[in-house]
């Protein structure tokens, strides 16, 4: 399916993670999608803003306090613009920032902003993820109608097994092919 003319605007949170987002941005990129990329200042950590660049094509915004090349309210204008936001990947603490309507950071102003379809695809350690916390958190975010791809089990990167790895990337692909197509 072509996503032509979509924009997908894709926040990087940091988690270990962070590195399979490269190929997320190169599959929605040779399906057409616009993509412009968020990353917060835990994700630089790791992975550099160059590398999302040069896959998608587009500047990385990470300061909302930047000046913005031309005029535009930087931290609300990717959330008029985008059709779908995808968090990948999807820290507790963002979860958990997002489920107190928090707008300290450009993603967080990102999304609370947004009317946009908002996909969560969340990963992080089993007993982060199983906490009552993070599981409130997420029913919260269900009850907006916010959509989440679900963690596997398997092994993580802590060395544990366990319910808290990155879903597949096709998956969420398809998911995000899913919902556009609705649009
Ligand atoms: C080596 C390392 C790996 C981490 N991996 C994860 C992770 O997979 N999932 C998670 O929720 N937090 C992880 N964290 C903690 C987050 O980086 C931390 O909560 C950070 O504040 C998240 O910020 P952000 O959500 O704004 O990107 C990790 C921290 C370190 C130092």
């Amino acid at each position: 399916m072509s996503l032509e003319n979509k924009n997908v605007v894709l926040g990087v949170c940091g988690g270990i993670a962070a590195y399979k987002s490269c190929d997320i941005v190169r599959q929605l990129v040779k399906s057409k999608a616009n993509v412009e990329c968020v990353l917060t200042e835990s994700g630089s950590e790791f992975i550099t803003p160059l590398t999302l660049q040069t896959l998608s094509k587009n500047k990385v915004h990470r300061n909302m306090f930047d000046v913005p090349d031309e005029w535009s309210i930087n931290h609300i204008s990717l959330s008029q613009k985008a059709d779908i936001i995808v968090i990948v990947p999807a820290t507790a603490d963002i979860i958990a920032r997002f489920a107190c309507g928090r707008a300290n950071d450009l993603l967080t102003c990102t999304v609370l902003a947004s009317k946009a379809h908002v996909l969560i695809c969340p990963a992080m350690n089993s007993g982060m993820f199983s906490h009552k916390a993070t599981q409130k958190n997420i029913g919260i975010l269900q009850s907006y109608g916010y959509k989440f791809v679900m963690p596997e089990k398997g092994e993580l990167a802590c060395g544990e097994y366990g319910n808290g790895r990155f879903a597949n990337v096709d998956v969420i692909i398809s998911v995000i092919k899913g919902i556009l197509g609705q649009c």
